[in-house]
């Protein structure tokens, strides 16, 4: 029989992995709970007309990247291919707005996007991200983007990343700009590919970030959303500029930066990062006043943003950022099957005072049992020869220092915290 192998575009994490996963879930969890935001955990699957009208129609995720299938009921069903859209769901389902008028809230998880897999790019990959719903002041969207800002801080990443951000209006901006783009499109449309034209009668604004060298020269002289802003949109972009450099957050305006979701209104913000390869954008975020009301709850602004977390493991690995160690403190080696009481009590012992502690479950040979200290990257070899068991000690082994010594068992712990604080 065919070997099953995993789906393309799908990974197995395996240990030597889930280790550093597990290190960066910690960081996220640590940071979004020092800026007041609470977890939330929604289902894989929802229906698709929850993303069909948040995300939109026309977007590439909805039209074409949807894991979509109908359900024995004849509903639409969807995996989820993102999680903004659920989170909003939630939130009017759970009337959050009448239990606080500001909701806090992150996540992380798996979702699926139909996409062809390179680095970087997955069908399933997972994310994590913070959505806050209520307030519609540009401090809020500072608040958002330095939770990222602490998060690429924590994890080694502060000196390869970029921020771009821009602003794509209000709504009614956006509508008198894409007619203007439009009209000013229109006369070249024969010199544009497939994918533009299209996004021109459906998304005229996408057509911005195109990678195509001569669409962009010719963008260069259309015209600029900024000339549309209201006053409002204007004074919010001015004071998100001036409190990012409040707080020493460096940034690039990009005006060509407008995300390839539809629920976007004002602020769109992407961290990159060369270190990722082709596929650079480590988070996108933006604002969504109109998102709420768009899935039938009453009108909330909301912002937010999520970040692709293999991506974030790809940057960090080229940084070696700061990734706590989880390897063991310390192998403890016996001579005889005799000893595995005296190895299973002090292993206990020094897990409850926070020891990382194997042993070798396989009652192999003492040089075996060396080899495969050194093997599991731990920085002590704990000995129970014949000797030290007679006389209540323990060798002591610095497997990097290649020293030793025999103390006490009794001082075990003690000498321990000593060689660790
Ligand atoms: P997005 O830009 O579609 O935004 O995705 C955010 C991040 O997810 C990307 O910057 C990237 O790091 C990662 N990502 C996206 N697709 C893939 C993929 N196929 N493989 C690996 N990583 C991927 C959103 O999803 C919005 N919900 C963000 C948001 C939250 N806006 C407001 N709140």
């Amino acid at each position: 029989m065919n070997k099953i192998r995993s789906i393309k575009g799908t990974h197995d994490i395996l240990p030597e992995e889930s280790t550093k996963w597990r290190n960066l879930e910690k960081s996220i969890h640590d940071i979004c709970a020092k800026f007041g935001h609470e977890e939330i955990r929604t289902p894989i699957f929802e229906e698709t007309r929850l993303f069909a009208r948040s995300v939109g129609e026309n977007t590439d995720i909805v039209s074409k990247e949807m894991y979509t299938w109908k359900d024995k009921d004849n509903t639409y069903l969807t995996l989820r291919p993102e999680l903004t859209a659920s989170v909003a769901r939630s939130f009017i389902q759970h009337n959050m707005k009448n239990k606080s008028p500001i909701q806090r809230l992150y996540y992380m998880g798996p979702l699926f996007r139909r996409e062809r897999p390179q680095k970087g790019r997955q069908r399933q990959f997972h994310q994590f991200g913070v959505e806050s719903f209520g307030s519609e002041y540009p401090e809020q969207d500072v608040e958002i983007i330095s939770i990222a800002w602490h998060i690429l801080k924590e994890c080694g990443l502060k000196n390869n990343i970029k921020l771009y951000i821009n602003s794509i209006g209000s709504i009614e901006c956006r509508i008198a700009y894409k007619e203007a783009l439009q009209n000013f499109l229109r006369p070249h449309l024969n010199m544009f590919s497939e994918t533009s034209k299209h996004r021109f009668r459906t998304n005229p604004l996408r057509i911005l970030d195109t990678k195509n060298q001569d669409e962009r020269l010719l963008l260069k002289e259309a015209p600029q959303i900024s000339s549309y802003y209201s006053e409002e949109d204007l004074i919010h972009f001015e004071s998100i500029t001036r409190f990012l450099n409040d707080m020493g957050i460096p940034f690039k305006i990009d005006s060509n930066l407008v995300r390839g979701l539809d629920y976007y209104t004002r602020t769109v913000f992407e961290f990159t990062s060369e270190l990722v390869g082709a596929q650079n954008a480590l988070i996108g975020g933006g604002r969504y006043d109109g998102l709420i009301e768009t899935l039938g709850g009453k009108n909330t602004p909301g912002i937010g943003f999520a970040a692709g977390m293999e991506r974030f493991l790809i940057a960090m690995a080229k940084t070696e950022g700061k990734i706590r160690s989880l390897k063991p403190d310390a192998y403890i080696i016996c001579q005889n099957a005799d000893y595995l009481s005296l190895v299973i009590q002090l292993s206990n012992q020094l897990r409850e005072h926070g020891y990382k502690i194997i042993f070798d479950p396989l009652r192999r040979s003492m040089k075996a049992q060396l080899r495969d200290a050194n093997r599991s990257g731990a920085r002590y070899a704990l000995i129970l020869g014949e000797e030290e068991v007679k006389n209540n000690t323990i060798n002591f082994k610095d497997l990097m220092e290649n020293t030793q010594k025999t103390i006490p068992q009794l001082n075990l712990i003690n000498f321990f915290d000593n060689l660790t604080n």
